[in-house]
């Protein structure tokens, strides 16, 4: 059995890498993986059968056959079985609750079936998103060090550390269901470290619940009390963007690092067209055309509108938002994912598509970290998921915001008021407030100086990152080191 004291017997160090099971989390441990693999490390990432699965569909039988020295392998999700072949997003409640109670023992076997063939180093380190705890169990046993990725935005992330005094102050679980509506989400919250002006509504939304069962909610304070117990935690954000936040975390968890934006990294790092900058972790085919349709638009002239892998929407909630972009003359990119509509198909009105023909594009998936960098974009309709705002800001791209569940709306409270990046929009709204506040972000007053905003923290992304002397980049090797056990 190896332990990590083997990385000095000239053996290279082998890292395993656990996402939690969904996109917006898959994609930036997968960067971390690639930024491990060009330091020397050799890879084994280990996603669900499900999204394994998913990913040969979505990138070719090949996708996944990795290199001699990174390697893709999958574990079950401890879900029934719906089938191999269906591209849903899973519910995220129910993979929470079942990674959590069965995914340890199929880790700990594929450890032990890692650890005893003779074709591989011995597993010298774990990075496991911070959603996926489990796997610090296997890392104890091992004795091996053990890197969490919290996905999520540093302030969800302080607000997700601070739940368990939500429910010792008695402001969770909500009394009855009206309170979930009515003036308590208006509640002042000024009691969390470096975080300020916040009403009960920013907090993530899994505080909005009745049940003291909740299974989110005991999840959410399961996970960060037992992100104790990591080496180090690392964040997808950069020093300038969350200084305080991160200070103020120092003193209640293991070493806290942002190495983000990790998109940035990876570009200044691994090579577009190489074998490692060609894997990638898309669960839906992604659609390029866009890209080209782009290129022939002048600057900032395009709407962008995506909400992301899980948000669903109702049908009249897409038809609002078809009349809006229709109404705004404003050329827009919108991506509509077919699970987009709870329920049924997502469709748009025929009348809106003719209306629209010479002035959008549709597509169900796209590559949108390089959509957001590309110039033509002006603004973006985002539901605020954590990835989609910070490639967002680092496309220098200012937002309309309409944040669904979890931690976006704190991101749209942050985007909003904090970065001076964002304006809200959000649950039902009508076809006149999408046009009115459409118009605002590609030409009003306000969208011009939510864009010059953005543009600073574009640069700022940009120095976190680029340079040898970037925040992110010393960042990431002092968590090499960790990884290394040095
Ligand atoms: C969710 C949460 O909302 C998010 O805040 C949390 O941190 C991770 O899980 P999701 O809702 O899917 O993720 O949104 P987001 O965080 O924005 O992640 C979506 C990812 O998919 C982004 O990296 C985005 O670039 C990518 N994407 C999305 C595409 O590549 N193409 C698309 O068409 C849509």
């Amino acid at each position: 059995m190896g332990s990590h004291h083997d990385v000095c017997n000239g053996q290279k160090p082998h890292v395993v890498c656990v996402p939690y099971p969904a996109q917006g989390h898959i994609n930036p441990l997968l960067k971390v993986a690639k930024l491990l693999h060009a330091r020397g490390f050799h890879v084994t990432f280990v996603n669900t059968i499900f999204n394994h699965n998913r990913l040969l569909r979505s990138r070719g039988p090949n996708a996944l056959d990795g290199l001699p020295s990174f390697r893709f392998e999958s574990i079950p999700d401890g879900l029934p079985e719906t089938g191999t072949d269906v591209d849903v997003t899973q519910s995220i409640p129910a993979l929470c609750v079942s990674t959590m109670k069965y995914c340890l023992t199929p880790f700990k076997d594929l450890l032990r079936r890692i650890n005893t063939g003779d074709d591989v180093p011995p597993v010298s380190c774990i990075v496991a998103d911070g959603c996926m705890t489990f796997t610090l169990d296997a890392a104890e046993e091992l004795g091996v060090p053990e890197v969490l990725l919290w996905t999520t935005s540093a302030c969800a992330f302080m607000a997700y550390l601070h739940f368990y005094l939500f429910i010792e102050k008695g402001l969770t679980p909500f009394k009855d269901e009206s309170y979930l509506t009515n003036e308590y989400l208006e509640t002042v919250i000024d009691w969390i470290p470096s975080m300020k002006n916040l009403k009960l509504k920013d907090i993530p939304s899994f505080i909005r619940t009745t049940n003291p069962d909740d299974s989110m909610l005991k999840f959410a304070i399961r996970e960060t009390e037992r992100a104790k117990r990591a080496s180090a935690v690392i964040l997808n954000t950069f020093d300038d963007l969350d200084h305080d936040i991160i200070g103020s975390m120092q003193s209640i968890l293991p070493p806290v690092y942002s190495v983000g934006p990790l998109h940035l990294l990876e570009n200044r790092e691994i090579e577009e067209g190489s074998e490692m900058g060609r894997m990638g972790s898309n669960l839906w085919k992604e659609e390029t055309e866009c890209l080209d349709w782009l290129d022939t638009k002048t600057r900032n002239s395009v709407v962008y509108v995506n909400f992301g892998s899980i948000a669903v929407m109702s049908a009249k909630q897409l038809e609002e938002v078809a009349w809006g972009l229709a109404g705004s003359e404003k050329e827009f990119l919108w991506v509509i994912r077919p699970d987009l509509v709870a329920g049924e198909a997502a469709v748009v009105p025929p009348e809106f598509l003719t209306e629209t023909a010479d002035r959008r594009m549709l597509a169900s998936w796209c590559p949108q970290e390089k959509v957001l960098s590309h110039p033509a974009i002006g603004g973006f309709l985002t539901h605020n998921g954590w990835n989609s705002t910070l490639e967002s800001l680092s496309g220098g791209v200012p937002m309309v915001c309409w944040p669904f569940f979890a931690d976006q709306q704190t991101n749209c409270k942050f985007c909003c008021d904090e970065w001076e990046v964002g304006m809200e929009i959000g649950g039902d709204v009508t076809r006149e407030e999408v046009e009115a506040v459409i118009r605002e972000l590609m030409d009003g007053e306000k969208g011009k100086k939510m864009r010059e905003k953005a543009e600073e923290w574009r640069r700022l992304a940009e120095e976190a990152t680029e340079h040898k002397h970037g925040s992110s980049v010393v960042n990431f090797e002092t968590v090499v080191k960790v990884l290394l056990g040095q």
